[in-house]
């Protein structure tokens, strides 16, 4: 939310409840929208099948100094993701400092020991992923506090495992058993679930779609009047000069871009280490599927009003607006369709027989894993192959924006030092086709498409769109001049030593490299201009040496200004009948790093996949400091966790 409708909105939601005549408010913690939409799905499922007055409220909207006074006929759900390292999304920072402090000041003046929130009956879900380490930390905690605090919990605190991949089935799974307890402890009777629409569409005839007051795809007022105006943030993208893009390698099916994007003139500042977010648009090709399917095809440029038809339901995008740049600019339509949606559209099909058999793929759990989810199929084309390309008419628009998540700006490592060029930063981004067989489309990701279509633009590449996926790479009204992207910056804490004599240990195979090319330019201009630089190991490991190996030139340069403080490994897994990763070239080398790590006290850091890379080489650390120092491994793993503790091993993981 932007400060000015903060401001004039009540952070009291007890205050809120009342004036809307609410009994239940769900919270979400969200980072990409996972949470917020589970959190959307709860609140509807509990007034169509309880009649639950419910409403969805964004942590950071509220305070929560009177949740003492909360009252004990009303309900409150937590929706919580765990992000990162164990921590809480940015919207849930402030509600986990509040209830995690020991004494938390609440309006009444009671201490923690007298049980404050005993009036307060909540529920639990959390969004984790068991590849890290603090598993589904934030809901945990949580628990445990309110608990603490005297707060009643209804049902299991429920756990969504997206490391697993059955965050959906999950979710599923726990909130049937935790509905019936609701219903039980508030004496609510379950009633046939009938849909009722959030939002109010409104086709509005008397605006042109050109006239200045429609959205087109812009995402506030600020960018549909042509000014771009700072602060960029989140809710605000810079819209950004691309001034350098090509590739790194290009091999089937998978091509890695490099980007150069100008921040000059914007004041976003970034610092080494830090992430740029980039703002995708969906491809013309899906937006197309999406607007046959729900027979919106001819009216797709039709202006139209959205209204919450309930003062808390938040309309996710501005209005008036048209269906195509609903479809193109902030729905997630091309993710995996869940099977909650497939059996809420189930009853909107064209036919009964087509009606039956999405009854059947939304109730059944395994049956929808082989036709739907094992097939990657996102909503428009399972509509599409249900019905045999026949629109489905009479889905409500409504539905979709409430059933489809809003659309997420992804993250990127940045891969230049703001010491070398403060203006301008660089993406290595990699963009991969997936076909599986026995599935029908070809599986592209929207927003490294996007880059490359805007790569592709930028060239004027031969032959830039050989999928046919027809980005509308100019931006809402052709507005972008050149070639843009919108974009913000994010800060981490993923830092290089503030003194650059310290040793750094870096492990970043394929993209995961992104981060450290940013510190190896920081360590080699420091050189160059005469500053102490301590030894710089990196370990990196592509497929062939010949195929994607990233920046393999610029290396040798920083090698030339480093000298022999810069050390590369390299692990080249698919040159050898046995594959090589980077943790067998660090396993090698583990007497040295060890004692870099104790000795000199080297700061070690790792970038890329989560699952099984990030845990692989934790696992070599654990290894050689065992061995190194003769303790058990018990104990290495101990002293590994100090190390992350105090910041000196550092992860900058995604899965
Ligand atoms: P998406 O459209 O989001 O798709 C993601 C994946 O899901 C793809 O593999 C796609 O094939 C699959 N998928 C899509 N639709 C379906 C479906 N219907 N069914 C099943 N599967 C489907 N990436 C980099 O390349 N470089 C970086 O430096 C980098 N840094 C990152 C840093 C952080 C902190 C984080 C969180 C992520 C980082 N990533 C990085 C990953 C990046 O943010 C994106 O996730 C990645 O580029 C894919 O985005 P996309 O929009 O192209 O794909
Ligand atoms: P592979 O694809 O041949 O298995 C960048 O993607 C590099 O990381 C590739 O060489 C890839 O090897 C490798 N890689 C895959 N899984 C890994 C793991 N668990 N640990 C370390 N490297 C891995």
């Amino acid at each position: 939310a932007n400060g000015i409708a903060k401001s004039a909105k009540s952070r009291n939601i007890i205050q809120k409840m009342e004036e809307s005549d609410k009994n239940c408010v769900v919270f979400y913690g969200s980072q990409t929208g996972t949470a917020e939409d589970y959190a959307s799905r709860l609140a509807k499922e509990g007034h169509s099948r309880f009649g639950l007055k419910t409403m969805v409220a964004d942590l950071e909207d509220y305070d929560y100094d009177n949740l003492d006074e909360f009252p004990e006929d009303k309900l409150a759900i937590f929706v919580l993701a765990t992000y990162g390292e164990g921590e809480p999304t940015d919207n849930a920072v402030e509600f986990y400092e509040f209830v995690s402090s020991d004494e938390p000041s609440f309006s009444s003046g009671q201490s923690a020991d007298e049980r404050p929130l005993r009036q307060l009956n909540y529920v639990a879900f959390g969004l984790g992923n068991n590849t890290y380490e603090h598993y589904n930390s934030m809901v945990r905690n949580v628990d445990k506090y309110l608990t603490k605090l005297g707060a009643q919990r209804i049902g299991k605190a429920g756990e969504g495992d997206d490391g697993a991949g059955t965050m959906e089935e999950d979710f599923l799974a726990w909130k049937e058993p935790m509905w019936a307890a609701v219903a039980e402890k508030f004496g609510l009777e379950e009633r046939e679930a009938v849909y009722e629409p959030v939002f109010e569409i409104t086709e509005r005839d008397d605006l042109d779609p050109e006239s200045d007051e429609v959205y087109l795809g812009e995402p506030n007022k600020n960018h549909l009047e042509g000014s771009q105006k700072g602060p960029f943030n989140q809710n605000n993208p810079f819209i950004a000069p691309i001034v350098e893009s090509y590739e790194l390698f290009t091999a089937k099916d998978r091509n890695c871009l490099h980007m150069e994007i100008q921040i000059s003139g914007s004041n976003l500042t970034y610092t080494t280490g830090d992430h740029i977010a980039v703002w995708p648009t969906n491809a013309g090709k899906e937006v197309d599927r999406f607007l046959h399917m729900l027979g919106l095809s001819e009216k797709r440029h039709k202006v139209i009003a959205v209204k919450g038809l309930d003062p808390t339901a938040k309309v996710p995008f501005p209005s008036p607006t048209t269906y195509d740049a609903v479809v193109r600019y902030h729905m997630e339509i091309c993710a995996p369709v869940s099977r909650q949606l497939v059996s809420t559209v189930a009853q909107f099909a064209p036919t009964e027989e087509i009606k039956t058999e999405a009854t059947k793929l939304g109730g059944d759990k395994d049956y929808f894993y082989s036709k739907v989810t094992d097939r990657n199929l996102n909503l428009a084309q399972l509509l599409e192959i249900l019905s045999n390309g026949e629109p489905w008419r009479k889905i409500p628009f409504s539905l979709m924006i409430e059933g489809i998540v809003k659309i997420q700006p992804r993250y990127y490592s940045i891969s230049s030092s703001s010491l070398v060029q403060k203006d301008k930063i660089a993406i290595t981004a990699v963009v991969e086709s997936i076909s599986k067989p026995g599935a029908p489309h070809i599986l592209k990701g929207v927003t490294t498409n996007y880059l490359l279509a805007l790569k592709q633009k930028q060239h004027g590449d031969p032959d830039p769109d050989p999928h046919g996926l027809n980005y509308a790479i100019t931006g809402p009204r052709n507005k972008y001049d050149g070639i843009h992207v919108p974009v913000h910056v994010r800060h981490s804490s993923f830092k290089l030593p503030s003194d650059p004599s310290k040793p750094v240990i870096m492990v970043g195979p394929g993209t995961g490299v992104a981060p450290f090319r940013a510190f190896v330019q920081e360590r080699a201009a420091q050189a160059k201009a005469g500053q102490k630089v301590g030894k710089t190991i990196l370990f990196f490991g592509c497929r062939r040496r010949n195929e994607d190996f990233l920046y393999a030139k610029e290396w040798e340069q920083y090698k030339k200004d480093l000298g022999d403080n810069f050390i590369m490994h390299t692990a080249f897994s698919r040159e050898t009948p046995k594959k090589v990763y980077v943790q067998d070239l660090m396993k090698d080398c583990q007497e040295e790093l060890s004692r870099l790590l104790q000795e000199e006290k080297a700061y070690f850091y790792v970038c890329g996949d989560a699952s099984n890379m990030a845990r692989a080489v934790n696992d070599q650390v654990v290894q050689g400091i065992a061995a190194f120092r003769n303790v058990s491994r018990e104990k290495a793993e101990e002293i590994v966790k100090m190390m992350r503790a105090s910041n000196q091993y550092q992860e900058d993981v995604w899965s």
